[in-house]
């Protein structure tokens, strides 16, 4: 209410001006002096509501500018031509005036409404406290920082796979012997032209789904969970592992070795790593090795990288000749090396982490113990 009543107070200037406006009443010096108000309302308005209302007193139904045209009509001829011009001129001048400033207050606003929603993007977050990292994601993270730094690509598998992806094409055919070993979880009652359905017990199908994707050269690793029949201290029934395969020309052992000792240094975050190539056997690669890291007890404390003692953590090999074939690879042009590793392993060897069921029992305090803040690089 009070507003409006003072914004009549305000104008009341305005119409009272032209009060005299009739006929033969009109004269020059008046129109001066509604001109100089109105450009004085115009420039001192200061909000788009005010002139608005403005506008409106000026040229509403009954505005003051719209009365006078109306009375134009009613003028004798020689006042109609002179003072017909001049409240033309008047009319159009406090047109052009009030956009002007309509343009002006609107980016006035826009600029205001700017300033207040600015959101600097380069404020630190707020430090989360919710919750820790679990060490495996951390690692994980550590390990795709790594192999995307040579140039590797992810790529990912099902956990859910059958017979065929999981042994046959990885150079396990029917009853060869070390399908045993891997302790599989077989859903029995699913069973197609590719054998029954099972949890993958190994991440080394990836390899199988990437080789059909893609046209070599390339390089992928995969991380995921894989699923083996087995409970202790040392194994749980699902774990984590990383593969990695890098298809190319002329690839080779050679190659293997360099990638492996860099990432395990660069993981362990030791450039004097001690680790050997010991020979082994895996039937997808030929010739196939593990790699051990050194480790010694110094004061009760496991010290890693130095001393006689060793740990099996990578199992890798140049890619057997029959995996190229199942994966629809130019075997008289292509050679591959592969890769894996158990990520909980990497995992307590750098990080200290005793017991493996830990793991995945969502245990508060072992995650307040061994989880990492948000905010830890
Ligand atoms: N798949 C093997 C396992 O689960 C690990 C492994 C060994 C992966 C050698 C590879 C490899 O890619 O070349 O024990």
């Amino acid at each position: 209410m009070f507003v409006v009543f003072f914004y009549f107070n305000r104008y009341f200037f305005l119409l009272e001006s032209a009060e005299d406006f009739t006929g033969d009443g009109i004269v020059v010096s008046e129109l001066d002096r509604l001109r100089a108000s109105c450009l004085y309302e115009i420039s001192n308005c200061d909000s788009l509501r005010r002139l608005d209302m403005l506008k409106n007193v000026l040229f509403g139904k009954s505005g003051k500018i719209t009365e006078m045209m109306k009375k134009l009509p009613t003028l004798k001829d020689e006042q109609k031509r002179t003072l017909g011009a001049e409240i033309n001129a008047l009319k159009n001048e406090v047109t052009q005036k009030i956009n002007a400033k309509f343009e002006e207050l609107e980016m006035k606003e826009l600029d205001k409404k700017l300033a207040s929603e600015f959101i600097d993007v380069s404020m630190p977050p707020r430090p989360c406290n919710f919750g820790k990292i679990h060490p495996i994601t951390k690692v994980e993270e550590e390990i795709s920082d790594i192999f995307s730094s040579y140039g590797f690509k992810f790529a990912d598998g099902p956990d859910i796979e059958n017979e065929y992806f999981n042994f046959t094409v990885m150079n396990m055919p029917d009853h060869h012997p070390a399908r045993t070993m891997h302790d599989t979880f077989y859903v029995h009652r699913l069973a197609d032209e590719n054998g029954r359905k099972l949890l993958r017990t190994h991440t080394s199908t990836v390899q199988m789904h990437a080789m059909r994707a893609y046209t070599p050269p390339f390089r992928f690793f995969s991380f995921g969970r894989v699923y083996r029949s087995d409970y202790d201290a040392t194994h749980t029934p699902m774990f984590n592992q990383i593969e990695g395969i890098i298809v190319d020309e002329g690839v080779g052992f050679a190659h293997l070795k360099w990638l492996m000792s860099d990432f395990l240094k660069k993981f362990f975050e030791a450039k004097d790593l001690r680790i050997r190539f010991r020979p082994s056997f895996f039937p997808f690669t030929e010739p196939s090795a593990e790699i051990d890291v050194a480790y010694e007890i110094r004061g009760g404390k496991m010290m890693l990288g130095t001393g006689n003692n060793w740990l099996e953590v990578v199992g890798c090999g140049v890619i057997h000749p029959n995996v190229l074939e199942h994966g629809k690879t130019d075997r008289s042009k292509y050679q591959g090396i592969a890769f894996g590793f158990g990520v909980e392993r990497l995992t307590s060897l750098k990080y200290g982490i005793p017991d493996l069921r830990g793991y995945f029992e969502s245990g508060e305090r072992w995650i307040n113990a061994f989880g990492f803040s948000h905010s830890a690089k």
